[in-house]
């Protein structure tokens, strides 16, 4: 597909927007999907809140009541029928999906994906909604059992924690794929999951625990190992930065650091292009910058013996009780993000996971409360097995397919997360790559940040990359990255052994393109510019 071609198809059309949409709606779509409103009620637990046309050109409003979900209200990239539906899933929990169906669904191929949430929520990814519908997928999300980003919900909820962990993603799917049989009145070919983040940790859930239900997951920068990710966040806040005294690194200091990494590092690879290909190789070090007696940050731009000590252990693990190995440290390269665990206040998700989740105590603390004991109590109750660190026997028994991927540029949530995961499975299954590849392949994404964004070719596709490419991903073919890989793996049996990224000017022009390799390989430079794919290979 051309994709200028696409782009200036959207700009006319966004300016004239019933006027050309309505050509193309098939006789009865919209009856059709107006009468979901009476006719769909496939048990007694669901409750249609919503069924309605939606016109390409048109404007959506989040309906979310809670703010922080809020993100964006996507402009309609093609004519879907929009169904809201409530279910519950206890007497205490409910979760309320919204499914996006396009007019374009038979002729590309009856497929129905389902997205992802992210952090503590929550929030419908409507850009995803908007970007796979067009893309003519049938396209679901849900609000994990709970709106917003907070825990909040969660507090002497003990159902509304379980829906979190997997049953609001279980429910969704299992009641969408049902109002989507019926509206389009024939049955759905193909399933499939996308998510990153706490979307990748879902991912990995459905793989490990009902793999049945979607033929390929997508599961980028997965949280897996949920509850020392919670954990370590507040480790680093409380025993790294501020166990003597607290740590006050500004956001100029900050960027300095990321920009010190980036120059230490960097030309590790070969190329000088602001990206650290393999940041496992790269330690930097701090006292490069330290400051010589008489000298201040504000005079010569260099760093305090405890703040260089501080910035040395944000990249060392964090172990537990007994030297346990919890999580990894921060991957370098990307250390304005990670500044944002390193508030004044204590990380949110951490407490409110520990408040209203684990114990149920809204007066504790970070401050007063979070030890090493108290997370291997989080690690003993493991609340609904949300620690996700199953092995996939299950997944390899379907024989359905699960693509990971991970930001090497991630400064929110370790990259290394990801590795430990899949060496974990190799063990765990006995099977080594060459097994494993036949169900599970792994690509780590040099130069993308946290799930989108960053200084590389980091556009692959995934999950919340859409709204975060220049002029909504629209003008980016999507062939080559993770989710159409997914389809020709699943639909044609063609397995990806590399994943095509794309990066981009501010003007929103590809000028840069790389194959990512996939794990255990390694983007490797061979020579010629730097920013095409073909001076790279996978070693
Ligand atoms: C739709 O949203 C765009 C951008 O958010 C805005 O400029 C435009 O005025 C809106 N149109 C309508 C009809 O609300
Ligand atoms: C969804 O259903 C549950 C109970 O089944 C109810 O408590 C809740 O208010 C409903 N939510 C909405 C938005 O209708
Ligand atoms: C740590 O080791 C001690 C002594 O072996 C043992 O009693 C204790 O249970 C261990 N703690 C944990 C959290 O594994
Ligand atoms: C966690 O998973 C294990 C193993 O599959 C299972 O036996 C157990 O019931 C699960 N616990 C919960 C609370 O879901």
């Amino acid at each position: 597909m051309k994709s200028t071609r696409l782009y200036t198809l959207f700009g006319s059309i966004a300016s004239l927007p019933s006027l050309t949409a309505a050509t193309n709606i098939p006789a009865g779509f919209s009856a059709r999907c107006a009468s979901l409103a009476q006719n769909f009620h496939p048990n007694h637990q669901t409750t249609v809140l919503a069924a309605e046309l939606l016109l390409k050109g048109s404007n959506f409003t989040n309906p979310s009541p809670r703010p922080e979900c809020i993100i964006a209200n996507p402009i309609l990239l093609v004519n879907v029928c929009r169904l809201r539906v409530n279910v519950s899933t206890s007497s205490t929990s409910s979760v309320i999906f919204e499914a996006w169906m396009p007019t374009d669904w038979e002729r590309k191929g009856k497929r129905f994906v389902m997205t992802g949430n992210g952090g503590l929520g929550g929030c419908i990814a409507f850009d995803d909604l908007n970007y796979l519908s067009y893309l003519g997928f049938a396209t679901l999300g849900h609000n994990n059992g709970h709106d917003g980003d907070t825990g909040l919900p969660f507090y002497k909820h003990p159902e509304v924690v379980k829906d979190f962990a997997y049953r609001a993603l279980l429910t969704a799917t299992k009641i969408g794929k049902k109002a989507v049989n019926q509206f389009y009145q024939q049955t759905l070919k193909k399933s499939y999951f996308v998510g990153c983040s706490s979307g990748g940790r879902q991912g990995l859930k459905a793989a490990q625990d009902f793999p049945e239900e979607f033929d390929g997951i997508v599961a980028g920068a997965a949280g897996a190992n949920w509850n020392n990710l919670m954990s370590s966040v507040s480790y680093y806040w409380k025993y790294v930065a501020n166990e003597n005294k607290p740590l006050v690194l500004t956001a100029e200091q900050w960027t300095a650091w990321r920009d010190e990494v980036i120059k230490q590092c960097d030309l590790m690879d070969g190329v000088k292009d602001s990206v650290i290909e393999d940041p496992r190789k790269c330690h930097p070090r701090p006292e490069a910058r330290l400051c010589a007696p008489g000298q201040t940050w504000e005079s010569n731009k260099c760093f305090t013996g405890d703040q260089a000590s501080v910035l040395r252990k944000i990249y060392e693990p964090f172990y537990g009780n007994n030297a346990t190995f919890l999580f990894p440290g921060f991957m370098p390269g990307d250390e304005t993000t990670t500044s944002l665990w390193f508030a004044t206040n204590a990380p949110p998700y951490t407490v409110d996971w520990y408040r209203y989740a684990v114990l149920n105590d809204e007066t504790w603390t970070v401050e007063e409360d979070f030890n090493l004991d108290a997370v291997d109590y989080a690690n003993k109750v493991d609340l609904y097995n949300i620690s996700t660190l199953k092995d996939l026997s299950k997944l390899k028994a379907t024989g359905h397919k699960l693509l990971t991927y991970h930001g090497l540029a991630d400064g929110l949530l370790s990259a290394e997360n990801s590795d430990r995961y899949y060496e974990s499975v190799v063990r765990r299954m006995g099977l080594p790559s060459s097994k494993l590849d036949s169900f599970y392949r792994y690509f780590p994404i040099a130069g993308l940040g946290h799930c989108a964004g960053g200084n590389g070719a980091w556009y692959v596709g995934g999950a919340n990359q859409f709204s975060s490419a220049p002029a909504t991903g629209t003008t980016v073919d999507p062939e080559g990255g993770v989710l159409l890989s997914m389809v020709k793996w699943v639909e044609e049996g063609v397995a990806p052994d590399r994943i095509l990224g794309r990066g981009f000017s501010a003007d929103g022009q590809t000028t840069l393109t790389k194959d990512h390799c996939k794990w255990p390989l390694k983007n490797t430079y061979l020579g010629g510019d730097p920013a095409k794919k073909r001076s790279w290979g996978c070693l």
